[in-house]
């Protein structure tokens, strides 16, 4: 897997606000990325491609991918509709984005505010690398569990966070302000006990064994 996990920085905002638009529309709010950024009560991570855009290299006025790959790729082609999006030069410092996530450090509970992946990107792990970096920030803050709030119709979702020992908590009626959908809340065990430390031991090696590699930087 070419996806590596690092904090959000302010110059990732466009990019965010581009995945999360895509995956939160309709009834898209956006969210004050910039305000949320410099508080110490939240964690941001984005998924990014680390062999991004090439820079630096005078004469060439064409985009080539670092790694060499053809620009055929989706990658290639992905970013050259980014760069041109945001008027992004090739000799800019900007990572391409795949996917984020947002985390609320909120009394002994990590809250997962939104995770979302680019629509063409997904169903290659980077959704499950998310949630990994999550429990990794969960339990770097020594907190006692990771929680969140789905749609009641969000399957998919549902089954990534099943996938990780969430289970259903409860249900907030009407939660939704679009269209009134309820949401199912979903917390996981206790995440310092060794049942669960075992758990995700293993579903990190099982991600290593699928994917190859697991960069992440907390
Ligand atoms: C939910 C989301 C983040 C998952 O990201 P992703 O990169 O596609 O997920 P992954 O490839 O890492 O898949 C991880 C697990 O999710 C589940 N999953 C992913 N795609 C699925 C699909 N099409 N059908 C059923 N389950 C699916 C599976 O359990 C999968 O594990 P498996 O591969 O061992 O079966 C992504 O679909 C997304 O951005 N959706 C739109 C935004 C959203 O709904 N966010 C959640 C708000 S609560």
């Amino acid at each position: 897997m070419d996806i590596a996990l690092r904090r959000m920085r302010a110059d990732d905002i466009p990019q965010v606000i581009e995945i999360e638009k895509e995956a939160f529309s309709p009834g898209w709010v956006g969210t004050p990325f910039r305000r949320e950024l410099n508080s110490r009560y939240t964690r941001f991570l984005v998924a990014y491609h680390p062999d991004g855009i090439e820079r630096d290299e005078p004469g060439a006025d064409e985009y080539q991918p670092r790694s060499g790959a053809a620009d055929e790729s989706l990658w290639g082609r992905m970013l050259t509709g980014v760069r041109s999006a945001f008027g992004i030069s090739r000799h800019d410092e900007v990572d391409d984005l795949a996917g984020y996530v947002g985390i609320w450090l909120q009394g002994d509970q990590a809250h997962i505010t939104e995770i979302a992946v680019r629509e063409e990107l997904r169903g290659r792990g980077i959704g499950e690398l998310l949630i990994i970096g999550t429990l990794r920030v969960a339990y770097e803050q020594a907190l006692a569990e990771v929680t969140l709030e789905a749609r009641v119709s969000n399957f998919v979702a549902q089954r990534l966070y099943d996938k990780y020992g969430f289970n259903e908590v409860g249900i907030r009626k009407n939660y939704y302000a679009d269209n009134r959908e309820d949401a199912v809340i979903m917390t996981t065990d206790p995440i310092h006990t060794a049942a669960y430390r075992e758990k995700f031991a293993t579903l990190q090696e099982n991600f290593l064994a699928r994917y190859g590699e697991l960069r992440i930087q907390i």
